[in-house]
């Protein structure tokens, strides 16, 4: 039988709980979709509750097989996020996906770098490789490194930097990574988090010799490369749509 790439279909909150200040984590019951996940996908979601037209994309974080559930983390920002937040146990969303290009799973023993809501999506590559990954995580303070606790299972190391020191490393990921990379033997790296952080860890990789993937983050309307919302250059010049073409690449596709 060939399944489809995607498909549309109603999903119902299994749990819904905030996990930091105005982060939020919601379990949906997806079956179809939850079967087709591979890790750095996304969905778009559409809001019933509420006046909202537009889809919102949100990176798929956890995915459970057996009970046709997957996870995302979302953070408020905005009338559609809040009105998300407010949804309890049984009521519905309506999930399109999954979508995009995610991360290559063929590595073997990867070095995860994430920072805010990126760390939403390396979850779902943390998860699928079960214990083969390292994940270094950084934020502003320990506050931020709630996401600890989510990787636990699915890491072997984790390690921790902040920028105010309260937690971790004082710095930031790039501060720590020329020595975390001589110390083990990783056969490459996978970053997901704000831009100069990934610009940061694409250079860095590249010089100690490591292969990077980046999953980049856009404005997106329609999610499926047909509004052009999402275009960016590339270093050879060509266009890409980040929802369709990635929102995983190659880092040495898009940072020059
Ligand atoms: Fe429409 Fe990417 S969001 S083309």
């Amino acid at each position: 039988m060939i399944l489809p790439e995607k498909v549309t279909e109603a999903a119902s909150v299994i749990a819904q709980q905030e996990v930091a200040p105005d982060v939020f984590r919601m379990e949906l019951s997806s079956p179809a979709i939850t079967e087709l996940a591979k890790p750095g996908q996304f969905v778009q979601v559409r809001i019933l509750n509420g006046d909202h037209i537009l889809r919102r994309p949100l990176g798929i974080a956890e995915c459970d097989r057996t009970r046709g559930t997957f996870s995302l983390f979302y953070r408020i920002v905005g009338s559609g996020t809040r009105d998300l937040s407010l949804l309890v146990h049984g009521e519905n969303v309506n999930v399109l996906g999954p979508l995009g290009h995610g991360f290559d799973v063929s590595f073997q023993h990867p070095l995860l770098v994430g920072g805010g809501m990126g760390l939403s999506p390396l979850l779902s590559y943390a998860q699928a490789k079960r214990g083969a990954c390292d994940i270094l995580m950084g934020g502003k303070n320990a506050g931020e490194l709630f996401w600890q606790s989510f990787y636990a299972p699915y890491v072997e190391k984790t390690i921790l930097t902040t920028d105010d020191g309260s937690l971790g490393s004082h710095g930031f990921t790039t501060t720590v990574f020329p020595d975390i990379v001589k110390q083990e033997t990783y056969d490459g790296v996978l970053v997901c988090g704000p831009e100069i952080m990934m610009r940061g860890i694409a250079r860095l990789a590249k010089a100690a010799g490591l292969p990077c993937q980046v999953s980049l983050e856009k404005r997106m309307a329609c999610g499926l490369g047909a509004c052009l919302s999402c275009s960016i250059d590339t270093v050879n010049g060509a266009r890409k749509k980040v929802c369709k073409d990635g929102p995983v690449f190659w880092a040495e596709e898009v940072f020059a």
